[in-house]
């Protein structure tokens, strides 16, 4: 048996798709600066800052602009993905998300988000759950972003939960590492070349398994 007491989730990927919405909209803003961006491409923004993600899909260009077009490439970004959170309901889990979530408090954990997207907000309300959390720790709160683990540290410590008491759940390279940064389980969702240093790894947010990772 472990002495978990709380679980911090990631949003992005793990409890709706907006992991695809973010893709679609660096890829518009790609397409516009005449950047080739692939779906393979994107692997490596998933999880990271927004301002870390457009220096990853400019790559060797980044040189070439100011600090006032990063600022405006990134805006640009933002107001293509917002747009498209227009169309997210409650109806957007991905499956077995929303189970999960009210089995977690069921069985009288904590539970917080932890995200890096300053959109955390935007999306919880639109999916219905934004009172459902005990905290919420998101591009907001927090300075650094992941693989640090200040943005699930903070959740830790909003709850009033010790970090070695928290599983993180998590779709991202750059989560799993926080996660472990902080001490804290890790529960991977996804493939072995993306999330295999977890503790746990599950193929989708479906498919975990919550009496295995409470045997310990
Ligand atoms: C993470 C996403 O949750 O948030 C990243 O996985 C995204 O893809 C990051 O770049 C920052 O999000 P936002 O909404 O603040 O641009
Ligand atoms: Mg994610």
């Amino acid at each position: 048996m472990t002495n978990l007491q709380a679980f911090i989730l990631d949003l992005d990927g793990v409890i709706t798709d907006t992991a695809e919405y973010h893709f679609q909209a660096w890829k518009r803003l790609a397409e516009e600066e005449g950047i080739v961006f692939t779906r393979a491409d994107n692997e490596q923004l998933r999880g990271v800052s927004r301002r870390r993600s457009l220096e990853l899909l400019l790559g060797e260009r980044l040189g070439g602009y100011t600090e006032a077009q990063m600022q405006e490439m990134m805006a640009r970004k933002n107001r293509y993905y917002v747009k498209m959170l227009e169309v997210i309901t409650p109806d957007d889990f991905l499956p077995g998300a929303q189970e999960l979530l009210e089995e977690i408090k069921r069985r009288g954990f904590k539970v917080a988000i932890g995200s890096a997207s300053k959109n955390t907000r935007t999306v919880l309300a639109r999916l219905g759950i934004l009172d459902f959390f005990d905290a919420i720790s998101d591009g907001h709160t927090v300075t650094v972003a992941k693989p640090a683990p200040d943005v699930f540290l903070y959740a830790a410590n909003a709850m009033g939960i010790s970090p070695e008491a928290c599983a993180v759940v998590e779709d991202a390279q750059a989560g799993v590492e926080a996660a472990l940064a902080a001490q804290m389980i890790a529960i991977g969702v996804g493939p072995e070349e993306r999330v295999g240093a977890a503790h746990y790894r599950y193929d989708s947010t479906a498919d975990i398994d919550l009496d295995e990772i409470l045997r310990g």
